[in-house]
C-alpha cells in the first residue's frame, strides 16, 4: 500500500494523535517514524522516563526525609537506582506499545524509517515512494547546543543521557534554570547529588510569573539546590576528573571554574527538521527556523502542513496533540481550532508549579488593570495534613469584568489542581464563578476556591 489521504511524518504526541483523529474521520493513514519504537521524544526520552524518574526518586526523598514525621521508620534506606531505572524503561515500554496498539486498532500503517519530502503529496521512506494528498510533518525538537560545551552524553549531557545516568553523581551542574534543568536536577538532587544550576538571566524558568518563580526557587534552595543566576559557562573541558566549567558573569566580568562530575546542558529546545527535504520541497520557515504554518497549520506548499514542537508555541506534549487532532479535523472538512490562551503548563517538582493563561508581567505589558487573589498552603487543612505547605495559589481576573486572565500555583499537586482553572478560561468564567463552586473538603483545591474568593478581598480561611 503506496496511497494514503494522509500521512504524518513523525509519532510523537502530535503526529500519532494527528494520525488517530485522522483515522477515527475515515481516513485512510500512514505515520513514518525513524525511532525504534513510536511517541516520539515525549514517550521515549522526554514526559513519560522523565516523570517515571521524578517519582521514584520522590518516593525515596520522602521515605528518607518525610516519613518519620508520620511515625514512620524505615530502617537503614538503600537505593537501588538499576532497578529504578529498569522501571523507567518498564514505563516507557507500556506507554510506546500502547501507542503500537492504537495504531494497530486504528488501522494505521507505521511506515519504518526516515520519511524526505519529495514535494507535494510526495513522500519517501527508505528505498519506497507515497504519495499522500495530505503530509503533516510533526517531527518535533532536539535539544539546543551550546558552543564551547560538547555533548558527549555522559559526562555532559543533554536531558536524554541526563535520564539515563548509571550512578548518581557527586555533583550535577545544570546549565539553564528552565523545566529540564530543575525537574532533572531535582531527580538527581533527590538521589543525593549536589546540584548547582547555573542560569543566564537573573532569575529561573523565564516563562513563569516572577512571583511564582522567585517562590519556587526559594523553595528548591531549601531542598538543597544551588544557583549561579547572572551567569553563562563558556567552556567545558573534559577529564578523567570529570568536568571543568568556565562560568562568566553574563553581564562580563571575572571567570572563574566550576568543577562537575556530570553537566547537563538544558539552555532550550530547538525545532528539528533534519533530513526532511524541507528546502527541496520549497517549504518555508520563519526566523527561528521552524516550520511557518498560517493559523490552520497550513505551510506555504498546498497539502504539506506541520503540528507540535516544529512550529511555533509552547513546546509542550498537550499543545502538539491538540494541534494534531485540530489539522485530522480540519483536513476533514471540520472546525478544528485550538485555544492558546487556556493551555496549562506543568513544572513536576515537588511542589509542581502549574500555569494557565497570562502572567502578572505579561498583563502590565498590556496594560490591562487586573485583581491578584493569593491563598497559600500553610492556610489549607488537607496539606497539613499531608505535610505540603509550601506555595501557594494565585488568581488574576480582568479589574472590571472580574474575568479569569491568569492562575499560578506552586504547591503539591499543582498540575492536577490547574486542570480547573484551565477549564474555567476556556469557558470565560470570572473568578468569582470559581468562588461559588462548591469545593469538597478537605481538599487541595479549597485553596483554588480561596483564591477566587480573595480576589474579591473576600478570602475565609485566612
Ligand atoms: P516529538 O515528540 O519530538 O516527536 C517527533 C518524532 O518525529 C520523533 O520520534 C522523531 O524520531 C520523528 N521524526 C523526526 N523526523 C523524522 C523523519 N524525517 N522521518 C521519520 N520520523 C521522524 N511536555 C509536556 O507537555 N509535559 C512534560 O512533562 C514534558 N516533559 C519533557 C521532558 C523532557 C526531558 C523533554 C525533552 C521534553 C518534555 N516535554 C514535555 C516536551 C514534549 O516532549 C514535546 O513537546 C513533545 O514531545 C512534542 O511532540 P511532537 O509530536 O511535536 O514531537
Ligand atoms: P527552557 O526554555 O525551559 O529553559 C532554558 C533556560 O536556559 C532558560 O531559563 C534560559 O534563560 C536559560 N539559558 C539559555 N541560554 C543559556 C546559557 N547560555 N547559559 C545559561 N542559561 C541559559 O528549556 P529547557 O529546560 O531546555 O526545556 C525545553 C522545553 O522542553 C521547554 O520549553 C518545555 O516546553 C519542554 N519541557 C516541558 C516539560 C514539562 O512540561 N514539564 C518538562 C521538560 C521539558
Amino acid at each position: 500500500m503506496t496511497e494514503f489521504d494522509v500521512l504524518v511524518i513523525g509519532s510523537g504526541p502530535g503526529g500519532y494523535v494527528c494520525a488517530i483523529r485522522a483515522a477515527q474521520l475515515g481516513m485512510k493513514v500512514a505515520c513514518a517514524e525513524k525511532r525504534a519504537t513510536l511517541g516520539g521524544t515525549c514517550l521515549n526520552i522526554g514526559c513519560i522516563p522523565s516523570k517515571a524518574l521524578l517519582q521514584s526518586s520522590e518516593n525515596f526523598h520522602a521515605a528518607q526525609h518525610q516519613f518519620a514525621d508520620h511515625g514512620i521508620g524505615v530502617g537503614e534506606l538503600k537505593l537501588d537506582l538499576a532497578r529504578m531505572m529498569a522501571r523507567k524503561g518498564e514505563v516507557v515500554g507500556a506507554n510506546t506499545k500502547g501507542v503500537e496498539f492504537l495504531f494497530k486498532k486504528n488501522k494505521i500503517t507505521w511506515l519504518k524509517g526516515e520519511a524526505r519530502l519529495l514535494g507535494s503529496g510526495r513522500v519517501v521512506v527508505g528505498d519506497t515512494e507515497y504519495t499522500a494528498k495530505n503530509i503533516i510533518i510533526a517531527s518535533g525538537s532536539e535539544s539546543t547546543p551550546l558552543r564551547g560545551v560538547e555533548v558527549d552524553e555522559k559526562r555532559i549531557v543533554t536531558s536524554t543521557g541526563g535520564l539515563e545516568l548509571s550512578e548518581v553523581p557527586k555533583h550535577l551542574v545544570v546549565i539553564g534554570g528552565g523545566v529540564i534543568g530543575l525537574e532533572i536536577g531535582s531527580v538527581w538532587r533527590r538521589l543525593g547529588a549536589e546540584v548547582t544550576v547555573i542560569e543566564f538571566l537573573d532569575r529561573i524558568v523565564p516563562s513563569l510569573d516572577a512571583e511564582v518563580a522567585k517562590a519556587f526557587e526559594r523553595v528548591l534552595v531549601k531542598q538543597g539546590m544551588k544557583f549561579k543566576l547572572g551567569s553563562k559557562v563558556t567552556k567545558a573541558a573534559v577529564s578523567n576528573d570529570g568536568v571543568t566549567l568556565t562560568v562568566e558573569p553574563a553581564k562580563g566580568g571575572a571567570a572563574e571554574q566550576l568543577q562537575a562530575d556530570v553537566v547537563l546542558l538544558a539552555i532550550g529546545r530547538r525545532a528539528y527538521s533534519a533530513g526532511l527535504g524541507l528546502a527541496e520541497a520549497g517549504v518555508a520557515l520563519d526566523d527561528r527556523g521552524r516550520i511557518a504554518v498560517d493559523k490552520h497549520f497550513a505551510t506555504n506548499i498546498p497539502g504539506i502542513w506541520a503540528i507540535g514542537d516544529v512550529i511555533a508555541g509552547p513546546m509542550l506534549a498537550h499543545k502538539a496533540e491538540d494541534e494534531g487532532v485540530a489539522v485530522a479535523e480540519i483536513i476533514a472538512g471540520q472546525a478544528g481550532h485550538v485555544n492558546y490562551e487556556a493551555i496549562p503548563s506543568v513544572i513536576y517538582t515537588w511542589p509542581e508549579v502549574a500555569s494557565v493563561g497570562r502572567s502578572e508581567e505579561e498583563l502590565k505589558a498590556d496594560g490591562i488593570a487586573y485583581s491578584v487573589g493569593k491563598f497559600p498552603f500553610t492556610a489549607n487543612g488537607r496539606a497539613r495534613a499531608m505535610g505540603d505547605t509550601d506555595g501557594f495559589v494565585k488568581i488574576l481576573a480582568d479589574k472590571t469584568t472580574d474575568r479569569l486572565l491568569g492562575a499560578h500555583i506552586l504547591g503539591p499537586d499543582a498540575g492536577g489542581l490547574i486542570a480547573e482553572l484551565a477549564t474555567a478560561i476556556e469557558f470565560g468564567a470570572s473568578a468569582e464563578d470559581v468562588a461559588r463552586i462548591c469545593h469538597a473538603h478537605p481538599t487541595l483545591s479549597e485553596a483554588v476556591k480561596e483564591a477566587a474568593l480573595a480576589a474579591d478581598g473576600r478570602a475565609i480561611h485566612i
